[in-house]
């Protein structure tokens, strides 16, 4: 792969540096509930800075389908101030007049944020205009948002097109060797095991179809584990679960034999009548769910197994947390999976918005040895697939 990194360009003083991020973040009510997205690109911020570029930095923050001022990236704009200690811009504007004066006014080793990038129209369409709208007066663009370059989004992709210089940022050039010892792994047949978890197969259904081409073990924990439970034959109480996906779970538990690829599904959970840290826990097995209450922690029993099976492997992926892990008890599966993992060898990879915020609610960084920012990027990078942003970068 072909790209620049920072180390290439030194002389930035005073030049407009536009970086994409990827600060999509856990937040609730206006609060950030985990920042770590938004510390792993201080390195890149900072290089350029102490070069004195005026920094523009962009980045989305959830879904947005009608510019809900609750995904506004204001108390992210607040929350870099403090991370740099410096003052930030943030220009709340998303007309071309209004972000070409905020970038005329910014002064070099300074940095402006703008709104979510997907307040802006275009930006999911991958659109020339707003690329072009985005792109004026930069010199150099710089993608640090490995976790959004599987989008083939404006601000990832399209961009590219429209500026003279481009490069990765210190963050990107990180996972990006993370990618390559992954595919090392992959290219010498290593043993590989995926542990996935999310609300709904019906949108990781292609991810999961995916994954049982090259992984040895799919461990399958979450809303989503509910679901494949059910298409079992068994009762799931109240558990969050897709009725109209337990054929696809089934078609997916036999395309996996059919790969010599085993999917492993809890053998116990622990229940509730809802996710409240001050309602009794019940611990049972998958075929005694009880009628009024949710599935809320993988159990155990489940987990005792699980790393017992995880010593085979050379790489272990972990895409999402084994229960709700934001409210505790139902946080013990998760933290005491990602604590054991730290007993076992091979090479542990963590990514995701949900993973990075889980591991550092339990402290668990010294199980894995990289944690990624990206969650669906890293599962389309390691089925192979070339990401759109990595692409347009590269070029
Ligand atoms: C993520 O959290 O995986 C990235 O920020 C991408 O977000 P998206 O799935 O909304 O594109």
């Amino acid at each position: 792969m072909n790209y620049k990194t920072l180390s290439n360009f030194e002389n930035l003083q005073g030049q407009l540096v536009l970086v994409r991020v990827d600060f999509n973040v856990p937040m609730n009510n206006g609060k950030i509930l985990d920042n770590a997205r938004i510390q792993a690109h201080l390195p890149t911020i900072k290089n350029l800075t102490d070069k004195g570029a005026r920094v523009v930095i962009i980045s989305h923050l959830g879904r947005p389908t009608n510019n809900e001022p609750e995904l506004s990236l204001l108390p992210i704009a607040n929350e870099l101030e403090k991370l740099l200690d410096q003052s930030v811009s943030f220009c709340s504007g998303i007309d071309k007049q209004f972000i070409d004066q905020a970038k005329a006014a910014l002064k070099p080793g300074k940095v402006l944020i703008l709104e979510n990038i997907r307040f802006f129209d275009g930006e999911t369409d991958n659109d020339t205009f707003l690329a072009s709208m985005l792109s004026n007066d930069v010199s150099l663009y710089v993608n640090d948002a490995f976790a959004s370059s599987h989008r083939s989004h404006t601000s990832v992709d399209a961009i590219c097109k429209f500026v003279k210089q481009k490069a990765v940022g210190m963050l990107m050039e990180e996972e990006l060797r993370n990618l390559n010892i992954i595919d090392k792994f992959k290219q010498e047949q290593k043993k590989i095991a995926i542990i996935s978890s999310g609300a709904k197969i019906s949108t990781k259904l292609g991810l999961l179809r995916n994954l049982l081409d090259y992984a040895d073990d799919v461990f399958i924990a979450g809303a989503m584990a509910n679901t494949f439970i059910a298409s079992q034959g068994y009762e799931v109480g109240t558990s969050k679960h897709e009725e109209d996906m337990l054929k696809e779970a089934k078609a997916i538990i036999e395309q996996a034999a059919d790969n010599n690829c085993q999917i492993h599904l809890p053998t116990d959970v622990v229940c509730s009548y809802e996710p409240k840290s001050d309602l009794e826990p019940t611990a049972v097995s998958i075929d005694n769910i009880p009628a009024s209450m949710m599935a809320l922690d993988t159990g155990s029993e489940t987990v005792a197994n699980w790393i017992e099976k995880l010593k085979e492997h050379d790489l272990i992926l972990i895409n999402g947390p084994l229960g709700v892990f934001e409210v505790s008890p139902f946080d013990n599966g998760t933290n005491e999976l990602f604590k054991q993992l730290n007993e076992l060898g091979g090479y542990k990879v963590a990514g995701g918005g949900d993973t990075l915020y889980a591991i550092h609610k339990s402290g668990t960084e010294a199980s894995f040895d990289f944690i990624s920012t990206g969650g669906g990027a890293l599962l389309e990078a390691l089925e192979g697939k070339m990401l759109p942003g990595i692409k347009a970068i590269t070029e």
